[in-house]
């Protein structure tokens, strides 16, 4: 898809943030029927953080992973122009983002929230990208934040063993045309596969004396593992080769695979189908498990801080999971 490029874009900061508590899988074997060596053996994942208080929400882990990209670069928040809130877990249907405009004071800025799951950050990414490359905008945050502890069947060890809560934040900004970081994507849905992987609003009927109202409720994720597995280790390394071959990049110029953190073993197939050496597959899983529309950020920022990637890197972003959507951003590290 091509677009009129006015002004380049380039990542300048990140931040993120998980909740305090802690629940390995010993603890989990409490909860379900299930052990440390299963999870480990299926999924890679030894621990996972959840937010727990009277009234915390998906916004409050936002906060303070928005607050450490601003501080991380020095900017006012006074300077951001939009905000994205990729998240799947609102403290509100009407949306969330506009709560985390006025917790972190960005009184000038436009915030939304955008729902696309585990490829939710993927896609805040592209889109932001829009904004900025088309001249709208010249600094955006976006976010990817999930609880999905609020929305996990506690009784099901399929489900309940491979999510946790976090969140992490980029801020993007204008640069000339030459400098422009963000070099291409490659975005795919297919709903006729939504229910896969689903949190399903139930319906039932509100009768009053003259009419009906279909009422109903949000339930607990339900997935479909084996097919999930397939659909990923499938579709995401052609997505991936797809979006490269577009760049005239082949996987050997690769410096970094940044992965959706779903399970070890889905992180390691796609390397393997790209031919690309694990010791390049940026992975926090273990510590984290699946934290959804967060755990690309929340990666990223790790691996910045621990100052893996170095200027000129090569890195390939990809989400997946319900929808079911998938996409693939690729950035030359710029800063
Ligand atoms: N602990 C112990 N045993 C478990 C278990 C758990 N937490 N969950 C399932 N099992 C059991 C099953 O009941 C089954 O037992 P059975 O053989 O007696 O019937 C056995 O383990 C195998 O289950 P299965 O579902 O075939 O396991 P799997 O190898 O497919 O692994 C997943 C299950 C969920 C780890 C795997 O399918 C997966 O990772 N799928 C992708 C999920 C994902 O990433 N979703 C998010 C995408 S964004």
């Amino acid at each position: 898809m091509k677009s009129l490029i006015t002004q380049g874009v380039r990542i300048l900061g990140t931040g993120s943030a998980v909740p305090d508590l802690v629940i390995n899988n010993h603890q989990m074997s409490e909860i379900v029927e299930t052990s440390d060596k299963w999870i480990i053996n299926r999924t890679g994942i030894k621990e996972r953080r959840v937010l727990t208080g009277v009234n915390k929400s998906v916004v409050d882990i936002a906060y303070f992973a928005a607050i450490r990209a601003l501080q991380q670069v020095g900017m006012n928040p006074l300077e951001i122009d939009l905000i994205i809130l990729a998240t799947s877990s609102p403290n509100d249907l009407f949306g969330s983002a506009s709560q985390l405009q006025a917790k972190i004071g960005a009184y000038k800025a436009v915030a939304f929230d955008l729902t696309a799951a585990c490829s939710g950050f993927v896609i805040g990414l592209v889109t932001a990208t829009q904004f900025i490359q088309n001249g709208s905008y010249q600094n955006i945050l976006v976010v990817g934040a999930d609880v999905l502890s609020k929305w996990t069947d506690w009784s099901d060890r399929n489900t309940c063993i491979l999510f946790g809560d976090g969140a992490g934040a980029v801020i993007m900004q204008a640069c000339s045309v030459e400098k422009n970081s963000i070099l291409g994507f490659q975005l795919n849905t297919d709903g006729q596969k939504y229910d896969q992987l689903s949190l399903r609003y139930r319906e039932h009927i509100n009768s009053s004396q003259n009419f009906q109202f279909f009422q109903g409720a949000f339930q607990y994720i339900t997935m479909n593992g084996k097919e999930v597995y397939k659909f990923a280790v499938s579709k995401v390394p052609a997505n991936i080769l797809q979006c490269l071959d577009s760049l005239n990049i082949s996987s050997g110029d690769v410096d970094w695979l940044l992965l959706h953190q779903a399970n070890e073993r889905i992180l390691n197939a796609v390397a393997d189908r790209l031919s690309i050496e694990s010791n390049k597959l940026l992975s926090n899983l273990s510590k984290y498990g699946n934290t959804s529309a967060a755990s690309i950020p929340l990666a990223l920022d790790e691996a910045i801080q621990e100052k893996k990637i170095l200027k000129d890197d090569i890195i390939v972003i990809s989400g997946f999971g319900a929808g079911l959507t998938w996409g693939t951003i690729v950035i030359q590290w710029k800063c």
